[in-house]
């Protein structure tokens, strides 16, 4: 038995692993239970608002974000629907240091199984849609910078500088 939550090592754009497409979760069990966990502890020290598990290179269909103090730790998301558009700028745990202008569906349903297995409806609209949908490329081995409205647009940002918390808050509220 397991009485602490482990920080796991976030692997970055270079690494062949975060384009695989990750296998879905059979059950949800107690040793996905403590990846969600684990997934969660990682994702507020980075700090992000988003983590999907071949992130930290489980090759599973999990995902975990915090949006508006909210908590989601799902496994097997699928969109079921979306509607409308937002651009916006968009940063990743796996891309340190560079934000770029992506173009999502302001609005996004998906279903998921939660922590307990149980099947649930998420929508999210806004910065949650944004995530939702962020992190589910990620399973599917796609990055934000394939996603880039132009690449004049990727820009870097000094990360984890006294500047960035003040005039990039809103690129490290994304970093996903
Ligand atoms: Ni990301």
């Amino acid at each position: 038995m397991r009485f602490s939550v482990a920080l796991l090592e976030i692997i970055t754009k270079d690494n062949p692993r975060l384009r695989l497409k990750a296998r879905r979760v059979p059950k949800v069990d107690d040793s996905v239970r403590r990846l969600m966990d684990d997934m969660v502890e990682t994702m507020l020290d980075a700090p992000g608002v988003g983590l999907a598990a071949n992130q930290v290179d489980v090759q599973l269909r999990v995902i975990v974000m915090k949006v508006d103090n909210q908590l989601y730790t799902l496994a097997n998301p699928e969109v079921v629907r979306t509607s409308g558009e937002q651009i916006g700028l968009e940063g990743c745990l796996s891309v340190p240091g560079f934000v770029g202008e992506v173009a999502r569906a302001d609005r996004v349903t998906i279903k998921a199984l939660n922590r307990n297995g149980k099947e649930v409806r998420i929508k999210g609209e806004g910065l949650l849609a944004r995530a939702i949908l962020h992190e589910i490329d990620h399973l599917d081995g796609v990055l934000f910078i394939d996603r880039l409205t132009s690449i004049d647009t990727l820009r870097p940002v000094a990360v984890g500088s006294e500047e960035e918390a003040t005039e990039e808050d809103e690129a490290v509220t994304l970093a996903v």
